[in-house]
């Protein structure tokens, strides 16, 4: 089933949730077991078009018989939504990456706060079903623009899940819009908060938290878009392969990742914006100009790995060692 770390799977369903947002059951060719995974998980789809995307696992992590994706269709996107909804059908056979986490809970906390901004739910659903399996304190707020936007809503109902879930929609009654300041109160030594959602989202979560004197460790978030990035003012640099000594020219108007795959060098990439992580790469010497919203600040203080997709350097130089990290 799996080879380099990417599987084969059939797409053993495909629901429509809602009018956007569909949900793929893929399962292992006969009757095999799946790798397991653990709450907060994604996969790497291989799509038409050489496209490939990073999409959050939502079912429990107890099941080993198939893992299910839940697909927010947008229009505006670079277009692996949309060929997810147009051309992945039941009966499809595809390549995926195994399951990965950098979006994980935290063992022993003593409480956790989900919160889900619209299709941001996916992850945290699956940290749900953990949460309820182990028996452990949580709360999850799903927060959508309207009832009917909330695809997931029916799924909630499950009696597991449903004591500790709140709704919020933009359009419905006062009482129950979420407010933010309340749900995080003061902070709690030992909670967790997990948000994931869009970045306007994330930004007043994670500012309220900081107001409430949550610790930064505490707080935990997973982006499905980056802001826009100036390029306005990028200039060229280098990049030298530590093991062979190429040296491939990175000009202004290409990002790193365009310029070494132009050089017939292989840079595995997702999200292209500097929040999955994919493109991650060592940095042997040189200082990066670092323009992602993966790595964390102490991370990107240490300078010794960057993100090609969207980064780029500050000095003339970049040396880089292509080995996976
Ligand atoms: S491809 Fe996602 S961070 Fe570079």
């Amino acid at each position: 089933m799996a080879s380099n770390d990417f599987l084969n799977v059939r797409v053993a369903s495909k629901q429509m949730l809602s009018k956007d947002t569909a949900l793929f059951e893929l399962v292992a060719e006969g009757d095999q077991q799946l790798p397991p995974f653990s709450a907060g998980a994604h996969v790497e789809v291989l799509l038409p078009g050489a496209l490939q995307r990073t999409y959050s696992l939502c079912n429990p992590p107890q099941e080993r018989h198939r893992y299910v994706l839940g697909v927010l269709r947008d229009a505006q996107s670079s277009g692996g939504s949309v060929a997810m909804h147009e051309q992945v059908h039941a009966g499809q056979r595809l390549r995926i990456s195994a399951p990965r986490n950098q979006f994980a809970l935290t063992p022993r906390a003593t409480h956790s706060i989900l919160l889900a901004g619209g299709i941001g739910i996916t992850p945290l659903l699956s940290m749900a079903w953990q949460l309820s399996h182990e028996q452990v304190s949580f709360e999850l707020h799903y927060c959508t623009r309207s009832a009917a936007l909330a695809a997931f809503a029916p799924t909630l109902t499950d009696p597991r899940l449903a004591p500790c879930v709140h709704l919020h929609t933009d359009d419905g009654p006062l009482d129950q819009r979420i407010d933010l300041s309340q749900v995080l109160g003061k902070a709690q030594p030992g909670a967790h908060v997990y948000v994931c959602g869009p970045q306007g989202f994330i930004e007043a979560v994670l500012q309220t938290a900081t107001q409430a004197s949550w610790r930064s460790e505490q707080l935990h978030k997973e982006l499905f878009k980056a802001e826009p990035i100036s390029t306005d003012g990028d200039t060229s640099f280098e990049i030298e392969i530590a093991s062979t000594g190429q040296i491939v020219q990175v000009p202004a108007n290409q990002t790193a990742v365009q310029a070494l795959t132009a050089a017939g060098l292989d840079i595995p990439v997702s999200c292209e914006q500097g929040i999955c992580g994919t493109c991650l790469t060592r940095v042997v010497s040189g200082t990066p100009l670092h323009r992602d919203q993966y790595l964390t600040d102490d991370e990107q203080a240490a300078n010794d790995q960057f993100t090609p997709c969207c980064s780029r350097a500050k000095t003339a130089r970049l040396v880089i060692d292509l080995a996976p990290i």
